[in-house]
């Protein structure tokens, strides 16, 4: 991937770039948890978004995306938004960097990735990539954690998504064979070595992406906002369902309007659900962390309502079958993929039966993406 952006680069500009890499991302279990403050277990993977640059000494940003095969021009000191565009998420970040003081000037770029689905991130990969390109290219000193912030504000203000930190904070901090325990309140996280031993993560592509996912992403943030309004009255300390105890929940529920609470007690209960897995992991109790990732889907599908039919399907299909410990919808919902740790030995039979289920019921031709925890974003020499 490195070599044929380069060499883009190179037909494209005539000049010789500074190369970035940001990978896409997973989510163990911490789901609709990160807007409020709470906690998530993600990783980096291998696959991510490659961004070649470099100077151009004039006023306007060249882009090219390989994987469009099409290019897009904006004015360094001139640009907004264009809806639904992939260039909003270079703009964005740029305009963050502009608004926090940075000077930058004009510069050619072409990008393009290898991150084989939706749901694993591609846009705060992109945006990473961006932000890591810009500060080596314009020799900045800017933190990750400022890029990271960068790119989730950019995804706000450019995109329309008022996405959570999760993605860009994997990406940019993923470390190999690590994921990352991060407080979404404190920004910090823990690296926590995982081995699976005889078992793997895989993927499951459902290759749906439902099209209300972006306005209905930002309508449960909402929802999650109107319950801690309505749980000031009780609890005046509160600034997010962070701050709501487990064992209130039954409290909770007398207090919120039925709909309201049925999200609420996701966020409250997913955030518990992240301690325990994190324990069970680390005691090596694959047994308890399977059955969370369950418990998990089955709250994201039936109380915050954020999948869809077929991820509800390759959830509970792959519960019936052997050598599964567990799965679950993973990422914002609504299509993408499924996240399934099978035992190594059940693995072929495994993905011939969920392959042949899927396409009895969907026609559709699930893809299995094996998944590896990875490094974070770099600039590649
Ligand atoms: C999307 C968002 C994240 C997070 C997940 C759901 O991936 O970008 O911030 O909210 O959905 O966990």
């Amino acid at each position: 991937m490195k070599d044929k952006i380069s060499q883009t680069f190179k037909r494209l500009f005539n000049s010789e770039p500074i190369i970035a890499f940001a990978p896409g991302r997973i989510n163990l279990i911490g789901e609709h948890t990160d807007y409020q403050e709470g906690l998530v277990f993600p990783a980096a993977v291998e696959q991510g978004i490659c961004v070649a640059i470099q100077k151009n000494n004039g006023p306007s940003c060249r882009l090219y995306s390989e994987d469009f095969q099409e290019e897009f021009v904006f004015d360094i000191s001139s640009f907004s938004p264009k809806k639904g565009h992939w260039a909003n998420y270079i703009m964005g970040v740029v305009s963050q960097f502009q608004q926090a003081g940075y000077n930058l000037e004009g510069f050619d770029l072409v990008f393009g990735g290898n991150i084989p689905a939706s749901g694993l991130s591609s846009s705060a990969a992109l945006s990473v990539a961006i932000g890591t390109a810009l500060t080596e290219l314009f020799r900045f000193t800017i933190t990750k954690k400022s890029i990271v912030l960068y790119a989730q504000k950019a995804e706000h203000l450019f995109a329309g998504v008022k996405c959570g930190i999760m993605d860009p904070y994997a990406s940019a901090f993923g470390v190999k064979d690590r994921a990352l325990l991060l407080d979404c309140r404190t920004n910090t996280h823990f690296e926590v070595e995982v081995d699976f031993g005889d078992h793997s993560l895989v993927l499951i592509n459902s290759k749906v992406k439902h099209n209300l996912a972006d306005s209905a992403y930002n309508k449960r943030r909402e929802a999650c906002e109107a319950s801690v309004k309505i749980l000031q009255a009780t609890y005046p300390e509160a600034t997010t369902l962070r701050d709501i105890p487990i064992k209130d929940i039954e409290k909770v529920g007398q207090i919120l309007p039925e709909n309201l609470f049925a999200k609420a007690k996701h966020v409250i209960t997913e955030i518990d659900r992240v301690n325990l897995a994190s324990n069970a992991l680390h005691a090596g109790d694959l047994t308890v962390f399977g059955n969370l990732l369950k418990e998990s889907h089955r709250s994201l599908s039936k109380d915050f309502e954020v999948s869809c039919p077929e991820l509800d399907f390759l959830a509970e299909k792959s519960w019936t079958l052997p050598g599964v410990i567990g799965s679950r919808m993973m990422g914002g919902g609504f299509g993408g993929c499924t996240i399934n740790l099978v035992s190594k030995a059940q693995l072929e039979n495994f993905e011939t039966a969920m392959y042949t289920a899927y396409l009895q019921k969907f026609q559709i031709t699930a893809d299995f993406i094996p998944v590896a925890l990875s490094e974070g974003a770099r600039i590649l020499e």
